[in-house]
């Protein structure tokens, strides 16, 4: 049965025949059933569909709730856009709200996050960072003695980062001007994410790291190799052969040979997966996959001869397993939904980077004050590809000094009362102890980074800014549902700063911030601070401050935390769930410590390393013949003689009809909470 009627687009080999403006050709239908189906084609899920597809015994199927996003393409692919012509306004922005956030004087945060081919990484800031050494081993370290652990080592995971990129340096006069320093051997060289600089930049970039340097963060030159702390200006995913974002639609999905055995449908909205019920019941099977093209009028379905990939993301992924009755049994009874595999962890453990920002006037040219006041490059091809990229990772040294101890003891000592009172599961709530113990005991205690510094030079009023991320909160939240309909937004509690400990470090960092601001020769460009303010210098006032005006760095994560499952896991080592026999989650909701760095480079990993693993596991398993009845092949141009597959449909993009789910996140009621978006929608803490 097939009721998913679409439009396509389908892509050869040949690069010419992308045609951005005419990408759609009518009346590409997919199969009837594939042996991967991978749910949401966002960052990994483009990622880890093009790994898998380029094993030709395989079909596999993406599933896109957005739209292609053809439609955007300029804004996409225009780095400084990210800024100042953000996607966030348009319907590739999910736009979904926290709830009220009690110990942020009951705000409701904004959390953007990307919907459309490519996901996250098509709306993102483009910062390409990496985690520490110190943390994908605590991560590791987590899973004990679980088979397949070692394959998220240090090592192991450093190669699947590696493998997804194609560094180049910056020209000479940009290097000297920004003080751009990089050791190519940390860099991956062959992959398809190209990662690079910006081919334009400004004199404070250049005084970031002398700056900071003068204040005891020295400039690192191997945050690349696991050493993640110091000072940098960071690669960026941009594509300096043409600067335009490198995101996971160029890096892996355009470039593809048509093979004939990949299908990329979006407009797409997965709302369920259903199991053979005749299956184990501690061990089900998925068996389809359900979703809807026009906004759930009709429902179509999707067979699985293996598996099913979930891609959601932080938010999504947790979302459809307990849409599909996977979680805890008090949640899917309040909303409503059949219980089919009770899995207590789904959705909690859920972690995310706060932050805030210091401003100060400038009189200095910034990147915000030529494109808002029309300066003479604001067209410029090199100055559209300027993105903030200078940053800090600071640790625990530079932050406490000798009281690095005492600080560990007080977290320590708060993991008890902090945990979260939000599941009924022994497990869920044993996870966040280890999690925070490790991340004490072997993060905080240690060289890593536990607060980002980031500067901010594209603010629309012109103010130049030094924004402070908390790196590794102790304060967990969750992902849940209230309703039955899978249509409804999830509900999203990242609980930020129930523990104080975490308002503490925040506080540090933003005492950071000002120092940075406050040395030379950064400070010679600064004139007054404009926020917070220099009438708020006492602890206490600027801990109100940070309630009333931090924010999300965007970098959720870890809401399907692979830990073992007395820990609330969700997933195990190999990303297979718990209870299901053939699903996976692969994505940013997977590592279960937030890590010091923005996410992309860490969910690269996840998705290579995961086609590691699913492709390992396959090797040599004949392909099921049930797949056999693919659609018709309407573009002919599979130039390379390569079409082996037993599917006759082709890599191709499709956009159903163009639907909008509901969305009862509340909006913003108020002029004031309207402003405070509007900032953040046209300067600081956009796009990281
Ligand atoms: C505004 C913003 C700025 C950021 N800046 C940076 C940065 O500068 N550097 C950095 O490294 N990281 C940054 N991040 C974080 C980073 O982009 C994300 O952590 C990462 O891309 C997440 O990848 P993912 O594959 O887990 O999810 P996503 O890329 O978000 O993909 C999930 C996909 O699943 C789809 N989906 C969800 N539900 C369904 C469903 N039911 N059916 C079908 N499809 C579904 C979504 O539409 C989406 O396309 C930023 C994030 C945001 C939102
Ligand atoms: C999908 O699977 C179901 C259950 O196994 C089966 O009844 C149905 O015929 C399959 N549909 C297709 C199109 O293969
Ligand atoms: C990594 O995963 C693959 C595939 O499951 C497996 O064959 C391999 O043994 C694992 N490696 C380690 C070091 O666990
Ligand atoms: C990597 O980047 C270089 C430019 O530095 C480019 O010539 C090469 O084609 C790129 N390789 C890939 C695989 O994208
Ligand atoms: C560059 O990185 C390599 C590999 O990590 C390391 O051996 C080398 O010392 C680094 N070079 C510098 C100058 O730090
Ligand atoms: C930029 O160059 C890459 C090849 O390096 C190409 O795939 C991509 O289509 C180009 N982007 C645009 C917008 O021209
Ligand atoms: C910015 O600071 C630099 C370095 O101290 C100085 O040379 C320059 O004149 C300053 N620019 C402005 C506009 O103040
Ligand atoms: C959890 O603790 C918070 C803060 O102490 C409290 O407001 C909330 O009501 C508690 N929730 C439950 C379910 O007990
Ligand atoms: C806390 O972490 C340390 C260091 O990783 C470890 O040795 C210890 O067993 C952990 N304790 C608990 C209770 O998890
Ligand atoms: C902490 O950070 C500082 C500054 O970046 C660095 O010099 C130091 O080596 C780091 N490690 C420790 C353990 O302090
Ligand atoms: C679950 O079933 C699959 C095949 O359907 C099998 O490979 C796997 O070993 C089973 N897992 C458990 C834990 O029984
Ligand atoms: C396809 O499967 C066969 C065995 O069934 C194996 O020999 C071959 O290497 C596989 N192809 C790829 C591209 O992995
Ligand atoms: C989609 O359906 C939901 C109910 O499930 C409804 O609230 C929403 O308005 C619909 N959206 C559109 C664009 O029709």
């Amino acid at each position: 049965m097939r009721f998913a009627r679409s439009v396509g687009q389908a892509i050869g080999a040949n690069l010419a025949i992308i045609s951005l403006a005419h990408a759609l050709s009518p009346c590409t239908q997919i199969s009837d059933s594939y042996d991967f189906v991978i749910i949401g084609g966002g960052q990994a899920g483009l990622t880890v569909g093009g790994r898998l597809a380029e094993d030709t015994n395989h079909t596999v199927l993406v599933l896109e709730a957005g739209e292609n996003g053809d439609a955007y393409r300029e804004r996409i692919d225009t780095p400084a856009y990210s800024y100042f012509d953000s996607l966030w306004t348009t319907p590739l922005n999910w736009k979904y709200y926290t709830v009220p956030q009690p110990n942020a004087n009951d705000r409701e945060i904004y959390w953007p996050r990307g919907k459309t081919l490519g996901g996250s990484s098509a709306i993102n800031g483009l910062y390409m960072t990496r985690p520490g050494e110190l943390e994908i081993n605590a991560w590791k370290d987590l899973l004990g003695d679980m088979e397949g652990a070692d394959n998220w080592s240090w090592d192991s995971f450093y190669a699947a980062m590696k493998k997804s990129e194609n560094f180049t340096g910056s020209s000479d006069a940009i290097a000297e001007e920004a003080d751009i320093h990089w050791n190519t051997s940390n860099h991956g060289l062959e992959g398809p994410i190209q990662a690079s600089y910006p081919g334009y930049t400004f004199p404070q970039v250049g005084y970031w790291s002398q700056s900071l340097e003068s204040i005891g963060i020295a400039i690192s030159e191997n945050m690349y190799d696991g050493e993640n702390w110091g000072a940098e200006v960071s690669t960026s995913c941009i594509n300096p052969s043409n600067w335009t974002r490198s995101y996971s639609r160029t890096g892996y999905l355009d470039p593809l040979p048509d093979n004939g055995n990949y299908d990329v449908l979006a407009n797409a909205y997965v709302t369920r997966i259903v199991f053979d019920n005749s299956s184990s019941a501690d061990n089900l099977t998925a068996t389809s996959v359900e979703y809807t093209t026009d906004n759930g009028t009709t429902i179509s379905s999707v067979n699985v001869t293996k598996e099913v990939i979930l891609s959601a993301g932080s938010v999504g992924s947790p979302a459809v397993l307990l849409y599909s009755g996977v979680g805890p049994k008090d949640v899917l009874s309040d909303a409503g939904i059949d219980l089919v595999s009770e899995l207590p962890g789904v959705g909690q453990h859920l972690q995310d980077h706060f932050s805030a920002t210091v401003t100060w006037d400038t009189d200095s040219e910034t990147a915000g004050t030529i494109y808002y006041d029309d300066g003479a490059d604001k067209d410029n091809e090199l100055f559209l590809s300027y993105i903030d990229s200078a940053v800090a990772y600071v640790n625990s040294t530079a932050l406490y000094g000798g009281n690095v101890s005492s600080m560990e003891s007080s977290i320590l000592a708060s993991i008890d009362q902090y945990a979260p009172n939000t599941t009924y599961d022994s497990g869920v709530i044993a996870g966040y102890k280890a999690i925070c113990n490790i991340t004490a005991k072997n993060i905080f205690n240690g060289p890593t980074g536990i607060i980002e510094l980031l500067l901010m030079n594209s603010d629309s009023n012109g103010d130049i800014g030094i924004t402070a991320a908390l790196q590794h909160p102790y304060s967990h939240g969750r992902i849940y549902i209230n309703s039955s309909n899978p249509l409804d937004y999830p509900v999203i509690d990242p609980n930020y700063l129930y523990n104080p400990a975490d308002d503490e470090v925040l506080l540090q960092g933003i005492k950071m911030a000002r120092s940075v601001g406050g040395a030379s020769p950064l400070s010679n460009n600064l004139t007054s601070e404009t926020a917070p303010g220099s009438s708020i210098q006492s602890d206490d006032d600027l801990i109100s401050w940070i309630r009333g005006a931090a924010s999300t760095e965007f970098h959720p994560s870890s809401s399907c935390a692979m830990l073992p499952k007395d820990l609330g896991g969700v997933v195990d080592a190999n990303l297979l769930v718990y209870g299901l026999a053939n699903v996976r989650v692969v994505d940013a909701s997977v590592p279960p410590i937030a890590l010091s760095t923005h996410l992309m480079a860490s969910t690269y990993g996840v998705a290579e390393q995961a086609a590691n693993i699913i492709r390992g596991f396959y090797n040599g398993v004949p392909l099921a013949t049930s797949t056999a009845s693919g659609s018709e092949s309407d573009d002919g141009d599979s130039s390379d003689g390569s079409s082996t597959a037993t599917n006759s449909s082709h890599k191709s993009t499709s956009t159903g009809s163009d639907s909008a789910p509901s969305n009862n996140a509340p909006k913003d009621k108020t002029g004031l909470l309207s402003s405070i978006c509007m900032f953040l929608v046209l300067g600081f803490g956009l796009s990281m």
